[in-house]
């Protein structure tokens, strides 16, 4: 079955799986471990859309997305084919394309999407002439985390063809669910450890002590799968202060195990 994207905010995810139905290109904004790719397959699949994905690197070209001509012996003769990319292969199919770290690629390459995000949803391959029209269903949904390393502000042609939903980092109850549903950590107690770790992690980000990724849902997940494994201080050491760039963030993550 399916991990669920989960949010206090029901209103959210409807509008999230609303607004892609209606035929916009989505952006999910959010730092890292907000939730925003498995969002993005709930989306899918309660569309019940296939779904092809592209991240975006500095080194994402147009053969990534549009595909690559290679040579393939068909009938004992070399013929030279072409392998239609994600973009390509979503269009033709009527499946939902999702662009990951969307704001990571070079600034020459997206606008080979302008004409495919826009109303015309078609887009004539410069590699083989091909002109693809996008199927009923095709759909885009896009993700970028903000004020990342390696990150450029967004091209605002591309932004201007998106409608965007921001997604934050969940806590609470809603946390406490994920965590249950999503690491191998039975012991409850533990959990609540987590819990009350992620609440006090929040604060200080909201201070500006710690940097807003500390709390990623992804660490928080590892942390207690390390808890099944060593105590919770050095789970807590490995999932997310060793990562910290800076002594003083790790100084200040160390100082509330005795709060714990
Ligand atoms: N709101 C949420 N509901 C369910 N799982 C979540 C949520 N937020 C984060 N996760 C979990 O945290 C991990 C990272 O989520 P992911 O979708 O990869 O984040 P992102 O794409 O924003 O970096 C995954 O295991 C995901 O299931
Ligand atoms: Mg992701």
């Amino acid at each position: 079955m399916m991990i669920k994207y989960q949010n206090r905010d029901q209103q959210l995810i409807d509008d999230a799986i609303n607004i892609v139905k209606l035929g916009k290109n989505l952006l999910l904004k959010g730092p890292t471990g907000t939730g925003k790719t498995r969002l993005s397959e709930n989306i899918s699949d309660s569309l019940s859309a296939k779904q092809y994905s592209v991240n975006c690197s500095v080194d994402l070209d147009a053969e990534s997305l549009l595909g690559f001509k290679t040579i393939e012996t068909i009938d004992g003769v070399q013929q030279i084919v072409f392998i239609d990319g994600p973009v390509i292969k979503a269009m033709k199919e009527g499946a939902i394309l999702y662009i990951d770290e969307i704001n990571m690629a070079k600034p020459e390459v997206l606008p080979i999407l302008n004409s495919v995000l826009d109303y015309r949803r078609k887009l004539t391959n410069p590699f083989n002439n091909e002109v693809v029209i996008a199927q009923k269903g095709f759909n885009v949904i896009a993700a970028i985390n903000e004020g990342y390393v390696g990150t450029m502000p967004m091209n605002e042609a591309l932004v201007n063809r998106f409608v965007a939903i921001e997604l934050k980092y969940i806590d609470g109850e809603t946390l406490k669910q994920v965590l249950i549903d999503q690491s191998i950590l039975t012991d409850e107690q533990d959990i609540e450890k987590m819990i009350k770790l992620n609440e006090l992690l929040i604060k200080m980000v909201s201070q500006h002590q710690i940097s807003e990724e500390v709390a990623s849902v992804r660490a928080l997940i590892d942390a207690c799968d390390l808890m099944t494994i060593m105590p919770f201080e050095r789970a807590i050491e490995r999932a997310l202060v060793s990562k910290l760039e800076t002594d003083r963030e790790k100084e200040a993550i160390r100082q509330l195990f005795e709060l714990i």
